[in-house]
């Protein structure tokens, strides 16, 4: 089986159900279920023996000692992670914890499992942490894009959270042996994204009548990737990376934040006419301190070396990802009252950390 970290979280749970719509291998899925975790993403796979989930923290060595002892997974997948930029400008205490503490930890358990391993199955072992482009820092309109070898520079707590996990797995390579691959991708959207990221908040706030918050002037640049195309990227990476290596993966779709906001409001528009356009609804507000003007992947090594491309374009992507959220107004709501959380309180509350 492989072992997946965070994988009730939005690119996590994506994982998991296109993994095992394309392999009966089993997946071991440990995340904490803070308020970015939520199985209802995981609903389809109630009562599916290949879906083992563990409610509990990567930074719990004793946990995850004891989870690779009984399970022997072949791969680690480290999605695992607290992910939103603007809590970690409020709040950067958690994600030094989660990202870099709790990274260590699974190193440090990583390493200790692939001493009891067999030749065979210790050849075979991987640990594959999933990060972002968002440790090079920021590029002006006419730099070449982020490439595997750009030196970082991360300009938020999230970033330099998610730099120094990076940093690790690098040096658990270099210095132990870990079979290791990271993979460095830019921005994803598509169903199951936690609607205080631009994409589904933008959309909820659509519906809802409500203003459209655009941070500053709306230029910021980002390089937007379906998330089932970074799914495939990683199963790719797992399947054929060279162990140490690293990989940039991006959907070479630049688009300034404001023409992302403009794009979803005609889809709107189109799918559910209101009286006016919802381009209205764009309003302008204070900017994200520190906030990173443009971000774009240079994606060449992995489609030269392990032959992956992005099978979606922007345009079909985001009217797919509209529709989704139409069709899942139960789950955007249940996100939006809490009711999810509940949900974990009533299942864990009283039991504590169970699978
Ligand atoms: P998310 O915030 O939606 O999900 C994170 C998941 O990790 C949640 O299920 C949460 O409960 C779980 N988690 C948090 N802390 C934990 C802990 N201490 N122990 C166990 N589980 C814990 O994040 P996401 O957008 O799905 O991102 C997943 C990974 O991909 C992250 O490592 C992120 O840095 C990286 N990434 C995200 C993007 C993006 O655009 N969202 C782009 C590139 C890379
Ligand atoms: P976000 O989805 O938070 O991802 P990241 O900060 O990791 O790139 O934001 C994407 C871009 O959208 C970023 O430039 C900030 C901007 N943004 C807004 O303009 N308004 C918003 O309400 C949010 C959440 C983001």
């Amino acid at each position: 089986m492989i072992l997946v970290t965070g994988g009730a979280g939005f690119i996590g749970a994506n994982f998991v159900l296109d993994w095992l719509a394309q392999s009966d291998e089993p997946v071991l899925n440990l995340d904490k279920l803070t308020y970015a975790g939520n199985l209802e993403n995981l609903a389809s796979l109630q009562g599916d023996p290949r879906h083992v989930f563990v409610r509990g923290d990567i930074a719990d060595g004793e946990l995850v000692t004891a989870l690779l002892r009984q399970h022997r997974p072949r791969a680690i997948l480290h999605f695992a992670a607290e992910s939103h930029v603007d809590r970690s400008i409020h709040a950067p205490g958690q994600f030094v914890q989660t990202n870099v503490q709790g990274t260590y930890t699974l190193l440090e358990a990583a390493r200790a499992h692939l001493a009891t391993l067999d030749a065979g199955e210790r050849e075979a072992f991987r640990f594959l942490h999933v990060s972002t482009d968002e440790v090079y820092g920021t590029l002006a309109p006419q730099d070449p894009p982020f490439s595997e070898t750009t030196p970082y520079a991360p300009n938020s707590p999230y970033a330099a959270s998610k730099a120094a996990s990076d940093h690790l797995v690098r040096a658990w390579h270099h210095t132990y042996g870990l079979p290791t691959l990271t993979t460095n991708c830019s921005n994803n959207y598509g169903p199951f994204q936690f609607p205080e990221k631009l994409i589904p908040l933008m959309i909820a706030n659509a519906l809802a009548g409500k203003p459209l918050p655009v941070y500053g002037d709306g230029q910021q640049v980002r390089d937007w990737l379906y998330v089932g195309d970074h799914c495939a990227a990683i199963r790719r990476v797992l399947e054929a990376g060279r162990p140490g290596e690293v990989y940039n993966v991006g959907g070479s779709s630049e688009m300034a934040n404001l023409d992302v906001v403009g794009s979803l409001c005609d889809i709107l528009d189109r799918l559910v006419p209101a009286a006016g356009s919802r381009r209205k609804q764009i309003s302008f507000v204070a900017d994200r301190p520190g906030h990173d003007r443009r971000y774009a992947i240079d994606a060449r090594k992995i489609e030269r070396e392990l032959g992956w491309r992005p099978a979606h374009s922007f345009a079909a992507g985001l009217e797919d990802t509209v529709r989704w959220y139409l069709a899942h107004q139960d789950w955007v709501s249940h996100v939006q009252s809490g009711a999810y959380l509940e949900w974990v309180e009533r299942n864990y509350g009283k039991r504590g950390d169970a699978s």
